[in-house]
């Protein structure tokens, strides 16, 4: 299987190297008005390339015709890491990149994958989009509300077709929740428990500032975030605990959970009023900034969705560490990666239960069948499970919780101004003050 697929690419790679396909900027796999055939050639590239990002590609190869044509990140060691695992994966190695300008400059590039930090999202994405390439981005969709919103208006003004890595959209058992749901099944739906209990919430063991690692461009790491001296804590991976550079379990595992809430009753909008409690609780002796107890209320008119976590622990309701429980009149519905399952509620007065009685439904991985649907939309030009829209509104609400919670107000979104009303210190975490040379795109 190895060996063919490496055949495979080789031979792709031959017929198609320098081809018309390469050429055209906005639109590159469409060609007279029609996309390529299935089986067409996807020169695919990465930025940020340690854990997800490469997983993502990893699922990517899998796929006929997918080669990875490049690959950007800003330690050297990871980069080279990663270059020999592909050339290994499809027998011809990617070019490498530590500059990903230089990568989107790149024109026989279609897509790319960007699995940087969450800090570090919105400027590749802004230039991919200005490059005419398409975009599988990593949830959640930026660091900060104005990011998403610009990310939204670059997607439409250049037409690009974004995959946001909320994979759940994807998955069989997900859908088949939701429809269930959507179906009446049961019975009225008006509140949606959401939990997400994770050990690794609290970050890492404090530790002191200590030289960059050999390699390691930091100020580039850095990037846009403030400038500050390397610390091994807040670094790959445990970066996500840190207000810079993510929202910690809020938006990490909330911008996943959350899009199921909404998605249930297809809500495109803010919710009425945000509310949150909270704080930094548990485990001084470990290093974050980002709550790690927290509980938040979305409030609609006739609708509520509830989230807490609480992170350095792993026991949650139902027996599951995370999760969500779809309370509707008749019955609940209780929800994760693993699979759904029913609770129906007990009528007194026929002497049975609400609804019938449903099997354990089990579910599968949908990282994959994900990336599959980001690869078909390229061909197509429809628009993925996830969208662009779907991505930047549940990333916006979790923001909006931890800022709820950071200035101690229940906060309303004003849809017109795009901001929290009078409450100046709310609309104060709406934008990041990128750090020079680095400049927020505008999108006119
Ligand atoms: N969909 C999911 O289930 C899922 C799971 C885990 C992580 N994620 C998301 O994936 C993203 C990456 O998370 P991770 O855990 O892989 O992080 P990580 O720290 O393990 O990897 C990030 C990589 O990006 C590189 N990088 C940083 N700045 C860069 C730049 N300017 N240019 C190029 N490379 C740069 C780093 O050197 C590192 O190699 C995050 O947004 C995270 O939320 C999604």
């Amino acid at each position: 299987m190895f060996h063919s697929r490496r055949k495979f690419i080789k031979s792709t790679l031959k017929v198609t190297a320098g081809s018309a396909i390469a050429g055209s900027i906005l639109s590159p796999l469409i060609v007279n008005g029609k996309s390529l055939l299935p089986n067409e050639k996807i020169n695919i590239a990465l930025v940020g390339c340690k854990s997800m990002g490469f997983y993502d590609l990893e699922n990517a190869l899998k796929i006929p015709g997918v080669v990875c044509v490049a690959l950007c990140d800003v330690d050297e060691n990871i980069l080279g890491e990663k270059c020999a695992e592909v050339e290994k994966l499809q027998g011809i190695a990617p070019i490498k990149y530590k500059d990903y300008q230089k990568l989107m400059d790149n024109k026989d590039i279609h897509a790319v994958i960007i699995g940087t930090p969450d800090h570090w999202h919105c400027l590749p994405f802004i230039a991919a989009c200005e490059a005419g390439k398409d975009i599988y981005v990593e949830k959640p969709l930026a660091n900060s509300i104005a990011e998403c919103e610009l990310m939204e208006a670059a997607t439409h003004k250049y037409n690009r077709v974004v995959q946001v890595g909320q994979q759940q959209r994807s998955g069989a058992h997900f859908k088949q929740a939701i429809e269930f749901i959507k179906a009446g099944k049961i019975g009225v739906l008006r509140k949606v428990n959401i939990w997400a209990n994770f050990s690794y919430g609290i970050g890492r063991p404090k530790v002191a500032d200590s030289p960059v690692p050999a390699g390691v461009d930091f100020n580039k790491w850095l990037g846009p975030a403030p400038l500050r001296s390397f610390n091994a804590s807040r670094f790959h991976g445990s970066w996500r605990m840190f207000w810079d550079y993510g929202g910690g379990l809020m938006t990490d595992w909330g911008v996943h959970l959350i899009d199921m809430a909404l998605w249930a009753k297809d809500i495109t909008v803010m919710p009425d009023i945000i509310t949150a409690a909270g704080g930094n609780f548990c485990c001084p002796s470990f290093a974050h900034e980002t709550f790690d107890t927290m509980n938040t209320s979305f409030q609609f008119k006739d609708y509520l969705i509830n989230w807490e976590h609480t992170a350095g622990s792993e026991v949650g309701p139902y027996g599951r560490n995370y999760g969500l429980a779809f309370v509707g009149t008749d019955a609940t519905l209780v929800i994760d990666r693993d699979g759904w399952e029913l609770f129906p509620e007990w009528d007194n007065d026929s002497k049975k239960h609400k609804v019938p009685i449903i099997e354990k439904q089990v579910g599968v991985g949908s990282h994959d069948i994900h990336m599959a649907n980001f690869i078909d939309c390229i061909k197509s030009r429809n628009t993925p499970a996830c969208s662009i829209e779907n991505g930047s509104l549940v990333a916006k609400y979790a923001h909006a919780a931890n800022i709820a919670l950071r200035t101690k107000s229940q906060l309303i979104w004003n849809n017109t101004k795009h901001n929290f009303g009078n409450n100046s210190a709310a609309n104060a975490f709406i934008t990041p003050v990128y750090r020079k040379p680095w400049v927020l795109p505008v999108i006119s």
